[in-house]
């Protein structure tokens, strides 16, 4: 096995890792996998890396799963990071380009990851409140596992996820209301229906998958981690996973102490973090009447709240919130200017570096990068009437 235990991030309490678990027993708060990395580097090293395959499995002995035990995988991870020529222009700008995993989002990587050992653990059905791209992956890992997904989403929720999540076979309740309110409805009905819950850290494995960006970037920069990194933030499952990616590879000695200075990208409709970042608090209070076409971003209560803003103090970054319409008119100018067809999500990140430049937060020649978390084809309905 090469995780010891899951520990809670607040309380600190242990639970066992060789059986299904959701949040801490005593505080309710998200769980961690708490990895063996003294077991892991003895066959894990930064030159073995160069011989593995290139999806996120490459990274299997600091990942939860058995190492006897097969995952399910559609090959996710081992995405491009790639320079943005004309967009940076002088800037030491680059892209880690999230669109090309399977179901075309970065959501593949979590859902990879926690359906590997949903299934190992013994779970049958899975259900899921999604934003869209999560319920997609969600649908797509649970059909190639064998097991049953029942994705819950808001009906306002882009038709392509939607229609994706019924292909694949995975059962589908849209609902009157927010993300937070299709999390209320699997609350209220998953002991009766013997569903798992795999909302995002209510369960310990969806961030060891996500953790994985940090991983690979740390790689692709030659382990110099960057001086900033702009993430488009919801539940914040990524800014997080990449924070305990840093502090596992220290401890591997793969890396030094230099953190980047992450930046948390929000939307001006739905802007929790930036909020409580501003005002100089531990958790972020529920952001009223949340909307904004970033659906992704469309999280009005995160529960790993505290953990994302001690991380945006603590690495010395900061919050930004912008407007639909930057992030359309960002999208198109990434799209004409690098090639890439990015998510509203993305967008807003290329907006945000703009900004951030332009008001002296980032300086010339430091490395930023931007997370483009998916694809602008699962978005049609907010690009077409633009
Ligand atoms: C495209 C996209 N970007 C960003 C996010 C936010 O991700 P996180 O929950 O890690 O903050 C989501 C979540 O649904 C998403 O679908
Ligand atoms: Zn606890």
């Amino acid at each position: 096995m090469f995780v010891i235990h899951l520990e809670c991030s607040a309380c600190g309490r242990q639970h066992e890792s060789s059986r299904q678990q959701n949040l801490c027993l005593s505080c309710g708060k998200p769980l961690f996998a708490i990895v063996d990395l003294d077991r892991a580097r003895r066959t894990l090293t930064r030159e073995t890396l160069n011989t593995r395959e290139k999806s996120l499995w490459r990274y299997r002995e600091v990942l939860p799963l058995p190492g006897n035990v097969e995952p399910v995988s559609l090959g996710e991870g081992g995405t491009p990071l790639l320079r943005a020529e004309k967009f940076g222009d002088d800037n030491n700008l680059w892209i880690k380009d999230e669109s090309v995993n399977p179901t075309q989002s970065f959501k593949a990587r979590g859902m990879s990851v926690a359906v590997s050992m949903a299934k190992h653990l013994g779970a049958t059905k899975l259900a899921v409140p999604s934003a869209g791209n999560a319920g997609g992956a969600l649908a797509a890992y649970a059909a190639r596992a064998g097991l049953e997904a029942h994705v819950f989403m808001p009906r306002d929720t882009p038709r392509a996820n939607i229609i994706e999540c019924r292909e694949l076979g995975a059962h589908v309740t849209l609902i009157d209301g927010l993300i937070t309110d299709c999390g209320a409805e699997i609350a209220r009905r998953k002991a009766k229906e013997g569903w798992f819950d795999m909302s995002t850290l209510k369960e310990p494995y969806r961030v060891e998958g996500k953790k994985t960006l940090g991983y690979e970037l740390a790689e692709q920069c030659d382990w110099q981690l960057p001086d900033v990194i702009l993430y488009p933030t919801g539940g914040g499952t990524g800014l997080i996973g990449m924070w305990k990616a840093f502090d596992e590879m220290q401890a591997l000695g793969w890396i030094g102490t230099k953190r980047p200075r992450m930046f948390a990208v929000q939307a001006s409709g739905c802007a929790p973090i930036v909020r409580a970042f501003d005002a100089g608090e531990k958790d972020a209070a529920e952001y009223p009447d949340a909307h904004t076409i970033a659906s992704g971003l469309r999280v009005p209560k995160a529960i790993g709240d505290f953990l994302i803003l001690k991380i945006l103090g603590q690495s010395n970054g900061g919050v930004i919130a912008v407007a639909d319409e930057e992030m359309i008119r960002f999208a198109r100018a990434v799209g004409s200017s690098e090639g890439l067809f990015v998510c509203p999500e993305g967008a807003a990140c290329f907006a945000a570096f703009k900004s951030l430049r332009g008001a002296g937060k980032i300086a010339s020649g430091e490395r930023a990068i931007i997370f483009n978390t998916g694809s602008g084809i699962k978005y049609l309905d907010c690009y077409q009437d633009q």
